[in-house]
């Protein structure tokens, strides 16, 4: 791997930048060897400065499940480019993003969009207080909401126990206003919202944990949440910012028919745009300024050109797409698993959809406890250098999960299925080594 060129950027970037990165995950901290500076990335494949290229597996943080440079999203972003770049105002191009997500997102009677993920999820919870008059927000460890003060809280050391923070800076009625549970546990679930049930405006979920590996939900779980969070007067968000027309055209909620009372959407939703975006039921929804008294605003909010591209790439994700792709990262996940299972190797893979992730344990993975355990550590690191001098770019975070595109390649999927194959094999001869 040449890397001459991208190490004399990297080093400016660092005269300049902190850590010469704009988010701490590009510095491929812990993975022993150089972040990546891209040139152009094209279909499935990055190219870095100095002509190496890359089968993508980050895809931007999953936002580009069309591909890089798809041509439906970039023609209709520079068509709408040279009508002028930002108005200030609404536009056709809003109207019709917002008409799509109403009609295909069963939770969603309104929405309201945003520049980000993080910015979608704050207000969501923001909205959920000021709906219900209540403080407290409810969320789950291990699943990631982006970075508002509220959600880098962490659990203390048991219920009754005062929540941690995972950031400095963070003030304490901020954590004080947070209780964080174990994903999945059914039991710790019915206690919290039973003793605290006047004091929860919101349950915030993600409901297939993606930062914590991918984690599935139980069924079971899930309902409860449903169930209790309507006893209760409580409003459940579900966060599909990652989940999001990943998988079906309706989201994750579609396919498990459990309806929430809001939706945080992001990433695929702006087709490699910053976006965000929440909604959920009207009389929810219509006590946010300008209809009600919850107040969040933004002067890039609904820009015509991330509308305009996001509406073309949500357009091009029909059933027939999903069925394909869904279809093919389940065969890739269930060849790696059916090698790892015969060898008896400690590993296996976890995927929703085109997001998939590698636990280094043979045991099911439920939780954010579970997933450290299995996070693999500096087998990880060693996976993700196997892969990159295999030409394959990995999520430089264990914690992380990978994504397909449908420009994926079935060649792609089988050369990454070979390298995953064969590093286990090396592996596990040399775990002691290690
Ligand atoms: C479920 C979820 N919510 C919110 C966010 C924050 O999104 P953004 O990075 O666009 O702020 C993320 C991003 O990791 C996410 O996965």
């Amino acid at each position: 791997m040449r890397a001459s060129h991208s190490q004399e950027y990297f080093q400016k970037a660092k005269q300049v930048m902190v850590g010469g990165v704009n988010n701490p995950i590009r510095t491929f901290e812990g993975m022993g060897c150089n972040p990546l500076v891209i040139k152009y990335g094209r279909g499935a494949k990055l190219h870095d400065h100095d002509n190496n290229v890359y089968t993508d597996y980050c895809l931007s943080g999953g936002s580009l499940i069309l591909g890089h440079a798809h041509r439906n999203v970039i023609l209709s972003a520079k068509k709408t480019l040279e009508k002028g770049i930002s108005f200030g105002t609404t536009t056709r191009e809003e109207v019709n993003m917002a008409r799509l997500i109403c009609s295909r997102v069963p939770s969603i009677e309104l929405v309201r969009f945003v520049n980000s993920g993080t910015e979608a999820a704050m207000s969501a919870v923001r909205l959920a207080r000021g709906f219900t008059k209540r403080e407290i927000m409810v969320k789950f460890d291990g699943c990631q909401h982006g970075h508002f003060d509220d959600s880098l809280a962490k659990a203390g050391s048991g219920l009754l126990q005062p929540q941690e923070s995972t950031s400095l800076g963070i003030p304490r009625n901020h954590v004080g206003s947070t209780i964080s549970l174990p994903y999945n546990d059914k039991e710790m679930l019915e206690e919290t919202l039973d003793m605290y049930k006047d004091d929860i405006a919101c349950v915030i979920i993600e409901p297939v944990a993606a930062h914590m590996g991918v984690i599935l939900p139980d069924l079971k779980f899930l309902r409860m949440l449903r169930e209790l969070t309507v006893k209760y007067n409580i409003i459940l968000i579900f966060d599909e910012v990652t989940t999001g027309f990943r998988a079906h055209p309706g989201c994750m909620q579609s396919q498990v028919n459990i309806i929430p009372d809001m939706t945080c959407l992001g990433r695929i939703i702006g087709s490699g745009f910053p976006i965000g975006a929440y909604g959920g039921r009207k009389d929810i929804m219509n006590c946010l300024a300008p209809s009600g008294g919850v107040y969040q605003t933004g002067t890039f909010s609904g820009n015509p050109v991330v509308m305009r591209a996001g509406y073309a790439g949500l357009r091009l994700l029909t059933n027939d797409l999903y069925a394909a792709l869904n279809q093919s990262c389940a065969a890739l996940g269930e060849e790696v698993n059916g090698f790892l299972h015969e060898r008896k190797i400690e590993a296996h893979l976890t995927w929703y959809g085109s997001m998939m992730s590698v636990f280094f344990r043979r045991k099911a993975v439920s939780n954010y406890y579970d997933a450290k355990a299995a996070a693999g550590g500096p087998l990880y690191a060693a996976m993700f250098r196997h892969l990159m001098d295999a030409g394959i770019y990995f999520p430089p975070d264990a914690m992380e999960p990978f994504f397909i595109s449908c420009m994926h390649t079935k060649r792609d999927l089988t050369h990454l299925a070979d390298q995953l194959k064969s590093f286990f094999v090396d592996t596990n001869m040399e775990r002691n080594r290690l």
